[in-house]
């Protein structure tokens, strides 16, 4: 069998794309992993498509200074608007959020109604209504963008008990509950913390986590393309933001579940034109 030592890099808009980081890991502990989240430049979710994808190139390109094996965009804003462009100008296999997720959900409901929320830069592209539309052209899509999502798990209020969290679910899912959706897509890599506070809003909705759904696409790519690390090599993490390490280190547990489990450096990203 052949086998590819070959890093797999990761990058997001900051550091809510360690919730897919978690799950790559988990489903690949043989392999080296970089993470870039871009932390001096957050948020991606409300810029024009023009400076995400000058972003995201240069993103890439810093990572691609490692010898990687695969890309994964591991951020839904950057995954809608760079991730053709991306794969038309790397050398190796690039993968964003959106696929997995909506292959999923179209398994998933029973009804054919499926929602997305995601962040205004996302929904305004539709990549998630047209993937499912293209797959599935009798499935209802009800895109909703949920501004107020990443600030409040950043501020670390994700609880369902807690008054913000309760308000800003209802006001974004009463529209989702009402339309009688049966399976809803997490299409930012922060709300998985908001799970269990979007579950209570709309009870017997199935949630999808795009960024687990990405993660098993790359891990059954890697297996498909024979591209897999050695099952004696146990994986590296290596962490790099282009802003405060420290803030990085304190909060990445809040995302991964677990203590971080591996080295944070900074990098001048700018550089990387
Ligand atoms: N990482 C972004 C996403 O998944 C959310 C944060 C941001 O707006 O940059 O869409």
């Amino acid at each position: 069998m052949r086998v590819d030592k070959r890093a797999i890099g990761v990058f997001d808009s900051g550091i809510g794309g360690l919730t897919a980081m978690r799950e790559l890991a988990a489903f690949l502990p043989h392999e080296d992993i970089v993470y870039f989240g871009d932390t001096g430049r957050v948020h991606y979710g409300t810029r024009s498509r023009e400076t995400i994808v000058k972003y995201a190139r240069q993103d890439a390109r810093f990572l691609c200074s490692f010898d990687l094996k695969l890309l994964l965009i591991a951020c839904g804003t950057a995954s809608y608007a760079a991730l053709e462009t991306l794969q038309q100008e790397l050398p190796i296999p690039v993968f964003g959020v959106v696929e997995g997720a909506s292959r999923r959900a179209a398994e998933l409901t029973r009804v054919g109604r499926v929602a997305v929320l995601a962040t205004p830069a996302t929904i305004s592209g539709h990549v998630f209504g047209n993937f499912l539309n293209t797959i599935s052209p009798g499935i209802t899509v009800l895109e909703k963008a949920c501004p107020l999502f990443v600030p409040i798990v950043e501020n670390g209020r994700f609880q369902p008990e807690d008054p913000l969290v309760r308000i800003l679910t209802e006001e974004y899912l009463a529209p989702v509950r009402e339309a009688g959706v049966d399976t809803i897509i997490l299409g930012c890599t922060h709300y998985p913390l908001l799970a269990e506070a979007i579950s209570r809003c709309v009870p017997g909705a199935a949630l999808v986590n795009s960024g687990a759904e990405a993660a098993k696409t790359v891990a059954e790519s890697l297996r498909k393309t024979c591209l897999a690390a050695p099952e004696t090599h146990v994986g590296t993490r290596r962490y790099f933001v282009s802003d405060s390490v420290a803030q990085f280190r304190q909060n990445a547990g809040m995302y991964l579940r677990h203590p971080l489990d591996g080295s944070v450096e900074w990098v001048d990203i700018e550089k990387y034109e």
